[in-house]
């Protein structure tokens, strides 16, 4: 398997990225379907170019996406396809622009995040034009980031591949064929499933803790069921103990939820239990 950038490369990349998204001329982009991010030789400026998307044509030349399927989800911040290169089935996050999308996630998840660029940090406050981009390409880094973090501290979460602009391409999670693996909160699981599950969210939560993170969005809609396996996804959220005030409160808030969407699988989730399991892990 193909995986991109080690740390120091990643924060290269970072810079390169951020050079280039600048300089772009964007059109605002919200959700948008394969076949509009696909290149139709027809009326392509470029006929050789795989993809519409600048993004994807650099992950494609790098060899990490040679086609890109179909939709798996389309939400009103992101969306994921089924893609696939040399290596087999891949997914794609791709972000929808900042401007058209809410700031559903924002200030206090942000706190202490280093930007480590007092003119960017300033810009990112302000809501300026440059911040906005700032903003947009530190949130999908961030995702990559952290999803390599977690992997190497054994939270089972999908392989991070590459990241490209606004795009993310990591491991697909389901079966050879291209069926993504149904959310734990799409399923209606029998007793002992449901109690498995829960045991393994727990697991991994209690690992993303000691890691010194916080998810910031776990429930049973960011926890994928695939081969008796819970896998977490979605986390341009995430938050670090060290660096964020608020991290105990969004911690705290994590279990609630986690708690709740397990008690609608009938799983006896019980809050202080879970607190306790992650001090003890
Ligand atoms: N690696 C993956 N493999 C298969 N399906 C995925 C993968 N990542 C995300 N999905 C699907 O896409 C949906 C949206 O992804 P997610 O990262 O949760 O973004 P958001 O909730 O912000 O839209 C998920 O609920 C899941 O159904
Ligand atoms: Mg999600």
């Amino acid at each position: 398997m193909k995986i991109a950038p080690n740390k120091l490369d990643v924060e290269d990349l970072e810079v390169q990225n951020f050079v280039k998204f600048k300089s772009k001329k964007r059109k605002l982009t919200g959700k948008q379907s394969v076949s509009q991010l696909i290149s139709h030789a027809e009326n392509a400026s470029n006929p050789n170019a795989k993809f519409e998307n600048p993004d994807l044509n650099i992950l494609s030349k790098l060899g990490f996406l040679d086609e890109l399927i179909c939709g798996i989800k389309t939400g009103k911040e992101a969306s994921v396809f089924l893609g696939r290169n040399s290596d087999g089935l891949v997914a794609v996050k791709m972000y929808t622009d900042l401007r058209v999308r809410s700031f559903r996630r924002d200030a206090s998840y942000r706190e202490g995040r280093f930007i480590g660029d007092a003119r960017m940090e300033k810009a990112i406050k302000q809501g300026s034009e440059a911040g906005l981009d700032a903003h947009q390409i530190l949130w999908v880094q961030e995702e990559f980031r952290q999803m390599q973090h977690l992997d190497g501290h054994g939270v089972v979460v999908p392989k991070a591949i590459a990241v490209q602009g606004i795009s993310l391409v990591m491991e697909f999670i389901g079966d050879e064929h291209g069926n993504p693996a149904p959310r734990i909160s799409d399923l209606k699981m029998e007793r002992d499933e449901a109690q498995e599950a829960f045991r393994q969210s727990v697991r991994n939560l209690a690992l993303i803790v000691g890691s010194g993170r916080v998810h910031g969005d776990y429930s049973t809609f960011n926890i994928l069921w695939h081969n008796g396996k819970a896998v977490v996804i979605d986390f341009p959220q995430v938050l670090e103990f060290k660096h964020n005030p608020n991290a105990r409160a969004f911690l705290e808030r994590d279990i609630r939820s986690l708690c709740k969407s397990f008690q609608k699988q009938g799983v006896q989730a019980v809050e202080a239990n879970v607190l306790r399991e992650i001090r003890t892990a």
